[in-house]
Order: C-alpha cells, then sequence, then structure tokens
C-alpha cells in the first residue's frame, strides 16, 4: 500500500571512478584491484592470478563522481521515486580529518536527488573500507584471532576497534547529512565480506583464507564469526550513537533455500542455510547473543564470546526495519555424513526429482531466476523475528549477466521476466500445501509489510571481482574509459528493462 516506492540503487566504488579527485584516499579495494599500492593488500594472489578480471579496476567505472547529474534524470527519466547510493569513507573522513571536499561533493549530489523529489536510501558502506584502517590493523596485531591460531596479521574487520572508528565516522556523515537521507544504511551485505573475504574462494577485498595458493593470509576457520561480530558491533555503535529521525538498519543479503524432499531433516537443512546467512547476523541484533543454531554447532574459541556490554550493545540496535538483498534461491539438503557448519548440503539441483531450481543467467557463476524465492525468504523472516514486528525494505534484487554485443546487452527481455516475476511473487506468494507451516522451515501466515524496492543496479557497473563483465544494470553503460579517449564518456543508454520499469511506474 502506499507510501510504498519504487527506486534504483548503486554503490560508490562501483560506479564513481576519480580515485584521486577531492583528496580521496585508497580503500581496500582499490589495493585489492590495481598492482603495487600496498604491501598488505596485493592486487594477485600467491598463485599469481590477479583478483579482479582481467586486472580491471575501478578507476574509471561509470565516472559517477562527474556525471551524477545524469543519474537523477535518469530516475527521473524511469519514474522512480526512490534512489538507493552508498558515500566513500575515504571521500569524508582521512582519520583525524573531515575532507570538507568530500561531504560538499555529497551535498551537490544529494541536493539534486531531493530537488528532484527522490526519496533517498544511504549506505555508508559499500565495502569500501579505507585502506589505512587495513595496514593499521595488520601492524598493530589487534586482530583477536591471533590468539588462537599461528597468523601474525590483522584485518580491519577483526580488531574490535574497527567499532570505534566505523561509528566516528557514521557519527561524521549523520551529522552533517541527515537533512537529505530517507533510510541510513550502515553496512552492506556483512555476509558477503565474511563469506567470501574472510573465507575461499576469498574473491573479494580483503581476500584472506587458509589456502595459501589463493590467501596471503588469513584462517577461515575461525575469522568469520569474529568479522561478524565486529560488523554487527560497528553497526550497534553507529545506531546508538544517532539522534535523527531516519529509519537506520544494515543491508542482510540472503539467498532462499528450498529442501530437496519433505523430510524433515531436509527442512532443518534448509532452514539452516539461511540461519547461518541471516541469523549469523540478526538473531544478534534481535536477542544480543548468537543465533541459537550456530552457538550450538560452533565451539569457542571459533566463535567468539560475547562480553555483557556487547550484549546490551548489539540487542534491539535496529529501527524494525530489515534492508534485505536477495537475488536467487538454492536446494537444500541434509547431508549424508559429514556436515559443514550449517549441517546443510546446498546447490542448484534437486538431487531427488532431477530439477533445476532456476534458469542460470548468462555467464554467472550464481545467479538463478526463482521468483517464489523472494516471498518466501520474506515470509521466513517475518516468522523468525515475529516479535520484532519487522518491516522490510528489498535494498537490492536484480539480474546480471555476459552479453556478446551491445545490442544484446539493451534487448534484456530476461532482465524484464525477472523483474515482473520477482516484483509480481513479492509478499503475495502463500504455499499452497501448507508444508512449510508445518515443518522445521517455518513461514509467516501473514503477509509481511513491505515498504519499497530498489531494483540493482540503475546503471551497469564494476562487479567487484568480475570487473565489467557482468552486467546488472537496466541502463546499459558503455564501457569506453579504457581506450583512453577524451570524448569518452561512460555512455548511458536505457535498456528495455529500464523501459518496462518506465512503463510500469506510469
Ligand atoms: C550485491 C552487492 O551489494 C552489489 O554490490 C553487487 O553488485 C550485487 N550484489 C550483484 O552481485
Amino acid at each position: 500500500p502506499p507510501p510504498f516506492f519504487f527506486g534504483a540503487a548503486t554503490a560508490a566504488y562501483q560506479i564513481e571512478g576519480f580515485r584521486e579527485a577531492g583528496g580521496r584516499q585508497p580503500s581496500v579495494w582499490d589495493a585489492f584491484d590495481t598492482d603495487n599500492m600496498s604491501p598488505a593488500m596485493p592486487a594477485r594472489k600467491p598463485n599469481g592470478e590477479p583478483n579482479v578480471h582481467k586486472n580491471e579496476s575501478g578507476k574509471i567505472a561509470d565516472r559517477d563522481y562527474a556525471n551524477f547529474p545524469q543519474t537523477t534524470e535518469l530516475l527521473q527519466h524511469y519514474g522512480f521515486d526512490a534512489y538507493r547510493m552508498s558515500l566513500s569513507w575515504t571521500r569524508i573522513l582521512s582519520r583525524p580529518t573531515v575532507n570538507e571536499a568530500g561531504i560538499q561533493h555529497y551535498v551537490e549530489v544529494l541536493q539534486g536527488l531531493k530537488a528532484a523529489g527522490l526519496l533517498v536510501a544511504v549506505t555508508m558502506w559499500h565495502w569500501d573500507t579505507p585502506l589505512v584502517v587495513e595496514e593499521w590493523a595488520q601492524l598493530t596485531q589487534c586482530a583477536e584471532t591471533n590468539q588462537y591460531t599461528r597468523d601474525t596479521t590483522g584485518s580491519a574487520w577483526l580488531c574490535p576497534a574497527i567499532a570505534d572508528l566505523f561509528a566516528e565516522y557514521a557519527q561524521v556523515v549523520t551529522s552533517r547529512l541527515d537533512h537529505y537521507v530517507d533510510h541510513w544504511i550502515t553496512l552492506n551485505e556483512p555476509l558477503t565480506v565474511v563469506g567470501v573475504g574472510y573465507a575461499p574462494p576469498a574473491k573479494h577485498a580483503p581476500g584472506r583464507c587458509a589456502d595459501r595458493s589463493l590467501c596471503w593470509a588469513g584462517n577461515d576457520t575461525i575469522e568469520p564469526y569474529y568479522a561478524a561480530k565486529n560488523m554487527m558491533r560497528a553497526h550497534a555503535k553507529a545506531y546508538r550513537a544517532y539522534d535523527g529521525g531516519s529509519p537506520m538498519g544494515f543491508a542482510a543479503n540472503a539467498d532462499w533455500f528450498e529442501p530437496v524432499s519433505g523430510c524433515a531433516a531436509d527442512h532443518h537443512a534448509a532452514a539452516n542455510a539461511i540461519v547461518w546467512q541471516i541469523g549469523l547476523f540478526w538473531d544478534l541484533l534481535a536477542t544480543g547473543d548468537w543465533a541459537p543454531e550456530i552457538a550450538k554447532a560452533v565451539p569457542h574459541p571459533r566463535l567468539p564470546s560475547l562480553s555483557a556490554e556487547d550484549k546490551v550493545l548489539l540487542r534491539g540496535a535496529h529501527g524494525s526495519v530489515y534492508y534485505q538483498n536477495m537475488y536467487t534461491s538454492h536446494y537444500a539438503w541434509a547431508p549424508p555424513s559429514f556436515g559443514t557448519d550449517n549441517s546443510a548440503g546446498t546447490g542448484s539441483i534437486n538431487h531427488v526429482t532431477g530439477h533445476v531450481i532456476g534458469p542460470v543467467a548468462p555467464g554467472s557463476g550464481w545467479l538463478r531466476f526463482t521468483p517464489t524465492g523472494l516471498p518466501k525468504l520474506q515470509r521466513w523472516i517475518a516468522a523468525r523475528y515475529a516479535a520484532l514486528d519487522l518491516k522490510i525494505v528489498v535494498t537490492e534484487n536484480g539480474w546480471g549477466g555476459q552479453y556478446p554485443t551491445e545490442q544484446d546487452a539493451i534487448n534484456d527481455m530476461q532482465r524484464c521476466q525477472y523483474y515482473r516475476q520477482y516484483i509480481g511473487n513479492m509478499s503475495k506468494y502463500v504455499p499452497e500445501d501448507g508444508t512449510y507451516e508445518n515443518g522445521p522451515l517455518i513461514l509467516s501466515k501473514q503477509k509481511p509489510t513491505i515498504l519499497g524496492y530498489f531494483a540493482w543496479s540503475l546503471l551497469d557497473n564494476y562487479e567487484w571481482n568480475d570487473g565489467y563483465s557482468q552486467r546488472f544494470g537496466i541502463t546499459h553503460v558503455e564501457f569506453c574509459g579504457a581506450r583512453n579517449d577524451r570524448t569518452c564518456m561512460q555512455k548511458r543508454t536505457p535498456k528495455m528493462s529500464g523501459s518496462w520499469f518506465a512503463e510500469v511506474l506510469k
């Protein structure tokens, strides 16, 4: 119901380029994708492979640092009500000083969006931790995990002090920019950073894991849980320090897991797989403690203990809004013998029925078309956190792939189908057989309240370790920057899916 809003989303490092403009300092991603920036963060793995596809980088991206007025125009052209963007921490804060040029840049961006009548959601950290913090963490051996491993290197999210540094940055941006911001999102997808930044294949910064052909440092039997804890402490400190009026939360990504059969064990496996994605973070905010399933399966010291102070800090550090990033689904089953921590086997093929969960996006290693997974996951969230009465904002949902020609990329019929089906199913779908309500995989019978929806992404952009090879935009961007041609402006062209949105929104 109104005031439901439709918007599109982007993130600073994926679109801005202009890495040295206005006093910006490097982030961990600058070093992760560009050779010889920091001994603390090589751009190549020990096996010599570059971290990013074809050694591409965020150096030019969509030139949005300069092209941002076009971004507002595009949003208006499509008829969106809202925009989700992120701030670059290292444009704004180079400790101990606030960089006024950085603040001024975002004031201009936000003023333009507000003058266009858009609702604005702002993410404070979309993975671009200051490089100087990562370097400092490595030198000071502040990692809590060091006492349990032979690894003496640290990393930002393993150090308890990161929570204070992040809260300090959050305090700067909320005190200077609150006026323009309707939803504050502290952290984007902590699960992704924990899952592929601190564990194999370590394809995202900081690129840590125990396999020394893939990672220079790290120990993934223990670090992911410490990183998760410190991320939520950072979020909670930022949340506690904020005294403005907009809702504040973090964007939690998760997939839907469909049990391969009606057996209770497979239902348990599917539920556990979701707990290890959502409960790992949200239970900390809901109860001030680890999800019981995780606490039971993962013994100390692999699972860090929480001090009495941490528990008080974490419990209730949310504004009752669940910011949901969702793209895809998998099958889940109870593993026959050895289990991983979550005691679930997962994959895209149901070995019982032979069904494939959904068609795969062209050239994608993970993204499958599974539109009923979105409402099911929303109902799972509503059921698990029923006591919190959460309202949901979909902060990311989208389809990305590789396309042989520009014409193929622009005539993106599959993406139109994706949006039509995911949005059409959102919050509506009720499992007809009632199986889920009876099994361990509990879904809410009540329709969750969805406040708004953001498509990922407004623009084709820098897709992290996939570089520019994966296009997620509803707008095509000509990646001509590498030509080093002064007339090249990373030209933007609406795709069929952009026109589809314009029609629907009308
Ligand atoms: C999640 C991330 O937040 C975003 O940065 C990324 O581009 C999309 N998913 C697509 O993989």
